[in-house]
């Protein structure tokens, strides 16, 4: 019982109630350690083995605390029972969904409250392979980038994985408007999704009074050098604003000429 090691009060407890089972298994054979153990373990009450448990070397934490003993204690045989993580979820059981790409000791990245939450401290994808896993890519399985085969380096370049993504975009088109391809100038690095882009456009198109228009209100075509002004902006009542305007032409180039910046 010295392996139990329970409180003062707790030893007269047990003894009490141990000992006349003591004396039955005593007739069996087996180390006194076996014994006390069968013994204890004979015990029904599941409290008890839990918190006396918790005096080994293994206390039962997390998810183990839920089990019953003889998903650990195969057979009932308690003597012995390994510790390292490895053993019993790899050996015994192919838990590593990542079948030990990631090593063998579970223990350096996980603990026994989930598989799914690693302790940032422990392993983090920035720390340890310099690419910081943000927004949608937090929440992408591994294999989303790293494919099935293993966890080699992939590019860190957005278009490496995202060219597809550029080549079918149609508002805007960015290959039409000859957008550069490195995707953080206007999406930045966040990856939360591909809305709200900023870049910038000399022509104000994210204040004044032409925030908010679609890209297609002045690029008409698909070529983004092209742009027209004068949907909007009808001939009449724009030949009335500038009867006093010398060099005015109704087009608009001549528009831009005049308010580059979309304001007089
Ligand atoms: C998650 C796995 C796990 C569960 C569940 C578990 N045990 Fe254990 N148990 C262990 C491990 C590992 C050891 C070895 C600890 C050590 O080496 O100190 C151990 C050791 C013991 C020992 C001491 C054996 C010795 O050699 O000294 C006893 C007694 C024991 N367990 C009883 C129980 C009982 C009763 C239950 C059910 C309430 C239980 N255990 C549930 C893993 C488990
Ligand atoms: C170097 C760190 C490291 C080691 C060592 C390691 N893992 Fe992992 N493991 C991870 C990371 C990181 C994840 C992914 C967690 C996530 O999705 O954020 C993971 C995920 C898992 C998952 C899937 C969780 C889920 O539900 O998606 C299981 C199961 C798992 N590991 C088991 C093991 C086992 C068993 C071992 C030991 C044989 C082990 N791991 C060793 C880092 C590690
Ligand atoms: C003596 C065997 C044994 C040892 C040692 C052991 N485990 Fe377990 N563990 C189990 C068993 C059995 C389960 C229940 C598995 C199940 O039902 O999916 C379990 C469950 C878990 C779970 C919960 C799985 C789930 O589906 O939610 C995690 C996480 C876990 N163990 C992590 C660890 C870590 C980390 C270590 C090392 C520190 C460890 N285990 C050591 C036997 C062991
Ligand atoms: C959004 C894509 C993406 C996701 C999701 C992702 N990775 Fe990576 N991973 C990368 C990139 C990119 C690199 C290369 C970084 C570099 O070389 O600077 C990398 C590198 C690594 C490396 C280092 C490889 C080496 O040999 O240097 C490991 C290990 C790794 N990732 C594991 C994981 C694990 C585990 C997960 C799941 C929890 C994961 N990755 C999810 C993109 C991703
Ligand atoms: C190693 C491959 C890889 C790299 C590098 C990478 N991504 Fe991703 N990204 C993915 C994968 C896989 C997804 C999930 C599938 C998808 O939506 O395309 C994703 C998803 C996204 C999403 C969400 C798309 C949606 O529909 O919600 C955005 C936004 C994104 N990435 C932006 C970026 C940006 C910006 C960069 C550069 C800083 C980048 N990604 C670098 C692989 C990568
Ligand atoms: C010059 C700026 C700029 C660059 C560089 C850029 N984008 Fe965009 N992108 C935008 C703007 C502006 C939008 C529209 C945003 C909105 O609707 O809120 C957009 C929208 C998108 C959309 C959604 C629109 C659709 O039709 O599906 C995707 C997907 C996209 N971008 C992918 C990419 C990728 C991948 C790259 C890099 C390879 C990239 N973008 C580079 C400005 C840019
Ligand atoms: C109110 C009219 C207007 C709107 C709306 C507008 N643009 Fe423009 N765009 C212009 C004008 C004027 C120019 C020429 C001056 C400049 O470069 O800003 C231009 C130029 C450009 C160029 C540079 C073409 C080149 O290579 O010279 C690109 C790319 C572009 N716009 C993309 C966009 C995108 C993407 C949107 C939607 C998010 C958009 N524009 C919305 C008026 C507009
Ligand atoms: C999608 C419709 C639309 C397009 C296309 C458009 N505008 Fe406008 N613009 C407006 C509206 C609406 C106003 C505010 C009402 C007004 O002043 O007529 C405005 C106002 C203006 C003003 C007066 C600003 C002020 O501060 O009072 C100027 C100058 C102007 N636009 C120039 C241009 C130029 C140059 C172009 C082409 C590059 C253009 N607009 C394209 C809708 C448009
Ligand atoms: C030669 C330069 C020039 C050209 C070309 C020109 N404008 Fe103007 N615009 C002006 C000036 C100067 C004013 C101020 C007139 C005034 O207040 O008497 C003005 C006034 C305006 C106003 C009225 C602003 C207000 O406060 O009501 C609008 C709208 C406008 N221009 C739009 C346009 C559009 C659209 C075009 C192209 C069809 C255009 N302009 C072409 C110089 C120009």
């Amino acid at each position: 019982m010295i392996y139990l090691r329970p409180k003062p009060g707790l030893i007269v407890l047990l003894a009490g109630a141990l000992f006349p089972l003591l004396l039955v298994l005593g007739a069996q054979k087996g180390t006194g350690q076996e014994k006390a153990v069968r013994a204890a373990t004979a015990k029904p009450a599941q409290e008890w083995t839990a918190k006396s448990h918790d005096k080994t070397n293994f206390p039962l934490i997390g998810k183990h605390r839920t089990l019953t003993c003889r998903e650990c204690h195969v057979n009932n045989v308690f003597e012995g029972t390994p510790t390292d993580c490895e053993v019993c979820h790899w050996q015994r059981r192919q838990d590593d969904r990542y079948g030990l790409r990631l090593g063998t000791r579970c223990s350096d990245c996980h603990n026994p409250m989930s598989w799914k939450k690693v302790d940032p401290a422990k392993w983090s994808h920035e720390a340890e392979a310099g690419f910081r896993l943000e927004g949608v890519h937090r929440t992408l399985d591994c294999e989303a980038c790293h494919g099935s085969g293993g966890f080699a380096p992939r590019p860190t370049a957005c278009a490496a994985c995202h060219l597809n993504d550029y080549n079918g975009t149609a508002d805007p088109d960015h290959r039409a408007a000859g957008f550069p391809l490195d995707c953080t100038e206007c999406h930045g690095n966040s990856a939360n999704g591909w809305t709200g882009a900023s870049f910038i456009h000399d022509f104000p198109i994210q204040s004044g009074k032409h925030a908010g228009l679609a890209c297609s209100e002045c690029h008409r075509t698909s070529d983004f050098r092209s742009f027209s002004c004068l949907e909007c902006h009808e001939q009449t009542a724009t030949n009335d604003k500038h009867s006093r305007t010398t060099g005015y032409a109704y087009s608009s180039p001549a528009c831009y000429a005049c308010h580059p910046k979309g304001a007089h």
